[in-house]
């Protein structure tokens, strides 16, 4: 027996909301197609999409690595499974690229051992991946992918997630600027203290933010997507960071930012014909420095 699964690409932290809010969108998304064997073991049989870069050793690729954890936890070591996985999203882009086949990964292996586990409890083998690709086990690219619309990580420890309501008319334009960013280092950037005045702007930001998309306030979600703490510092990974900002809002973007890590950027529009605006105002001005991008257009 086999099963296709596709999961999402995520935007996480949602600029003000490090390490603790994410969500879905719709396209792209990574694909796994995995098939029961009669030998005991994870596999890796073929990657696409990925330019040869990833690991086909099953215990350094983060999907079939946290496939074993899950089989492990299971006591069904004796289980066989043969993964396939295409990636539709570029490798280190700030799009949750490792999440995502992380987690169709983990919700395949699920569906054919039978589902044992809700997509919930999938969540912690998930955070072991990420923890494999990046070095940090962080949950605001892979809880949305795993249960789609925003997310909130409330807690950690313990984990405490909680889904959030969204306006439907909420779209999103993605651009990717093809430079590499990698999680792990844009993580080392950050200073790990905060003076008390930042922490409270965020957290007015946070609970605004939160506030707007229960009232479905788009100008409320606008004004809070604002984050004093990390994105100062990662703005410089990306290339002419403050002027795609200014881009964005001159063709009507709600809120504009870093998506996850970086160096994708992001922005809220209120329909898909000004999110499309948006994507293409900003690939044009990459362009024009001569960097190459590529744009996505999506609801929630
Ligand atoms: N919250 C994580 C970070 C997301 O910003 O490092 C990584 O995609």
């Amino acid at each position: 027996s086999s099963v296709r699964v596709f999961a999402p690409a995520t935007v996480a932290n949602v600029v003000c909301g490090f390490d603790i809010l994410g969500f879905a969108v719709e396209a792209p998304g990574d694909e796994v197609l995995m098939r029961r064997t009669h030998k005991p073991g994870v596999t890796i049989r073929r990657i696409t999409g990925d330019e040869g870069r990833l690991p086909l050793e099953a215990s350094r690729n983060t999907v079939s690595a946290s496939v074993e954890f899950l089989l492990q936890h299971l006591g069904r070591e004796e289980v066989g499974l043969e993964i396939e996985l295409h990636k539709h999203m570029p490798i280190g882009s700030g799009l949750g690229s490792s999440a995502a086949s992380t987690v169709a990964g983990l919700v395949a292996a699920n569906e054919l051992l039978g589902s044992p586990l809700k997509p919930l409890q999938l969540l912690p083998f998930a955070m072991q991946g990420e923890e494999l690709a990046c070095g940090s086990g962080h949950a605001d690219n892979v809880a949305p992918a795993l249960l789609g619309g925003f997310v909130l990580i409330r807690s950690y420890k313990p984990l405490d997630v909680v889904r959030l309501p969204f306006p439907t008319e909420l779209h999103c334009a993605i651009v990717y600027p093809a430079v590499h960013v990698p999680t792990r280092d844009a993580r080392q950037l950050i200073r790990s203290k905060v003076l008390l005045k930042d922490a409270v702007t965020q957290w007015g930001n946070v609970a605004g933010l939160v506030s707007g998309l229960f009232l479905n306030d788009l100008g409320l979600i606008g004004r809070s997507m604002q984050d004093v703490l990390i994105e100062p510092v990662r703005a410089m990974l990306i290339p002419d960071f403050y002027r795609l900002r200014e881009l964005a809002h001159e063709e009507g973007a709600i809120g504009f930012g870093i998506s996850g890590s970086g160096p994708s950027v992001f922005a809220f529009a209120p329909d898909e014909h000004r999110a499309a605006a948006i994507t293409a105002r900003l690939r044009q001005h990459l362009l024009s420095l001569g960097i190459n991008s590529l744009g996505y257009v999506s609801a929630i």
